[in-house]
């Protein structure tokens, strides 16, 4: 049988930061259950935000631009599970993160605005892990939660969620918890 594929889109800078092994508690329970994982380190990468521009419903049905964020939104396509992490910045998911949503317009079949219940150009039956973190409350920023779950809905994702709140600023704090919810979400996926 075809090993499960998982691709992992980290939105964080920080390499080791807590989304960053919030994800990976995830993807290394996933591998020793035999799937197999693709990591897109997002600051890395040179890509530009979406131009608008349209090309993606009228010349073409891909993202016209051609750059790093080009093979993430072909491997959307084949993968079974995609991992969106970011912090919150200013009450919102990072820059980096962002440019790469907005990107997934794409995504978006021309036929959605006369027919909004069958939006995305994405295969039926994929799941999205949303993993956010910050050091508020989970009140405080739990609109970025609903407000990235519902788009990512919009994809067609069967969408599962993990915010880590009340963290300290510095890159190692305590994760432990969420690391626990993510092996375990791992396990609940992935047979
Ligand atoms: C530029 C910047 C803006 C931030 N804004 C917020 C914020 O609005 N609310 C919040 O709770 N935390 C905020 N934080 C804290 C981060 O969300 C928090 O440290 C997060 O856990 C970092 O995740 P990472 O380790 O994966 O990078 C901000 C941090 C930075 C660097």
């Amino acid at each position: 049988m075809k090993p499960l594929e998982i691709i992992n889109i980290l939105g964080s800078p920080r390499k080791n930061g807590t989304t960053a092994r919030i994800a990976r508690a995830f993807t290394e329970t996933a591998e020793r259950r035999g799937a197999v994982v693709k990591n897109y380190y997002l600051n890395g990468m040179q890509y530009r935000g979406c131009q608008g521009c349209e090309g993606c419903h009228t010349r073409s049905d891909k993202c016209i631009l051609r750059d790093d964020a080009t093979q993430i939104l072909e491997d959307l396509f084949t993968a079974d599970i995609t991992l969106f992490s970011s912090p919150i910045y200013f009450g919102d998911t990072s820059g980096q993160f962002k440019s790469f949503y907005d990107r997934m317009w794409s995504l978006i079949r021309p036929e959605y605005i006369s027919d909004p219940t069958d939006a995305s150009r994405l295969p039926k039956g994929k799941t999205a892990l949303l993993i956010l973190s910050q050091v508020d409350a989970r009140i405080a920023h739990e609109d970025v939660l609903k407000r990235y779950s519902m788009y990512l809905k919009l994809y067609g994702f069967s969408v599962k969620t993990i915010m880590a709140a009340d963290l300290d600023m510095m890159p190692n704090t305590d994760i432990s918890s969420y690391a626990l919810q993510a092996e375990q979400l791992a396990r609940e996926l992935i047979l």
